[in-house]
């Protein structure tokens, strides 16, 4: 399996029916920027090097419109829609140049159960690039719901170069030396489980947990940290019913990782994480993490 053609999670577009709202939110609370507005759609970054990481587009219901994957460089784009071809995507664009702010080149399909992506190299990129106390980095890896597990990562590993982190209730996959960039978690559908942003450290998880709570968006899980991965979570449900996560130390693996299996992963008897100390999920979240799904049709900006 040739690794490093796809070298991180960029980001993923977002369709909602109140863009402005949204725009307020993941900037005076969640704490993002805006990098460019088009046509109504609004991109906003971290403070890591991406363009954005987060767009925001107009659309009638809330949907998942594209998972966004990076590139090494072109010559990794016409590499990988080739595999993907092979691998039986159900529709797929040829790559072109990217209509969209940040630009770069890329292509979008489908994977077996009708998520979209995009896989985009040649974007632009910032130079002020720096972990800021209290600002989310970038998005750091996304759950996805799946009635398929072990086939949606499948696709993933096969087609894109993934490869298995861990298994415990999820299956956890990898394209970089972060633990996850996507996890798949068990589910009656093919829809969104939660979107974490990375946060620069355990106080800023906090702090950001202090901003939610004053408006209006209480902490739904955590503050904990998880078994695979050991990163200090905390979960929210956003606007829309969006669940979105602030997460700081995510463990870096590399080759020499070994998979573990879901019963080394077992949790004491009353306990959802490896400190003990948070109440279990609430049910709010858990109805959210069932209610957004992907928009039919590639996205195409
Ligand atoms: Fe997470």
């Amino acid at each position: 399996m040739p690794a490093g053609l796809i070298t991180g999670l960029r980001g993923v577009d977002l369709g909602v029916p109140d863009v402005a709202a949204h725009a307020r939110f993941y900037t005076e609370v969640w704490r993002l920027s805006v990098a460019a507005e088009r046509g109504g759609s609004v991109y906003l970054r971290g403070t890591g090097a991406y363009h954005h990481v987060l767009a925001l587009h107009p659309r009638e219901r809330p949907g998942l419109l594209s998972i966004n994957l990076a590139a090494a460089d072109r010559k990794a784009v016409d590499d990988l829609h080739r595999r993907v071809k092979a691998a039986g995507a159900p529709q797929c664009d040829a790559p072109a140049a990217v209509a969209e702010p940040g630009g770069g080149y890329g292509f979008a399909f489908t994977d077996p159960e009708g998520r979209v992506l995009r896989i985009i190299a040649g974007d632009a990129r910032h130079a002020d690039a720096r972990a800021q106390p209290d600002r989310p980095l970038r998005i750091t890896h996304l759950v996805l719901n799946t009635p398929q597990q072990e086939a949606a990562a499948g696709f993933w590993v096969k087609a894109l170069g993934f490869e298995i982190s861990d298994r415990s209730l999820l299956t956890f996959i990898r394209c970089n030396e972060d633990h996850h960039n996507i996890a798949f978690h068990p589910g009656e559908s093919s829809t969104l489980h939660h979107i974490a942003f990375e946060m620069d450290g355990i106080d800023s998880v906090m702090r950001g947990a202090g901003r939610m709570r004053d408006a209006g968006h209480p902490i739904e899980w955590g503050v904990g940290r998880h078994g695979p991965g050991n990163n200090v979570f905390a979960y929210f449900v956003g606007p829309d019913d969006f669940v979105i996560e602030y997460t700081a130390e995510v463990e870096k693996v590399d080759a020499s990782y070994r998979v573990r299996e879901p019963k080394e992963w077992a949790y004491p008897p009353g306990h959802s994480d490896l400190w003990g100390a948070t109440p279990p999920p609430s049910e709010r979240m858990k109805a959210a993490q069932k209610k957004i799904g992907f928009a039919a049709g590639l996205f195409r900006p």
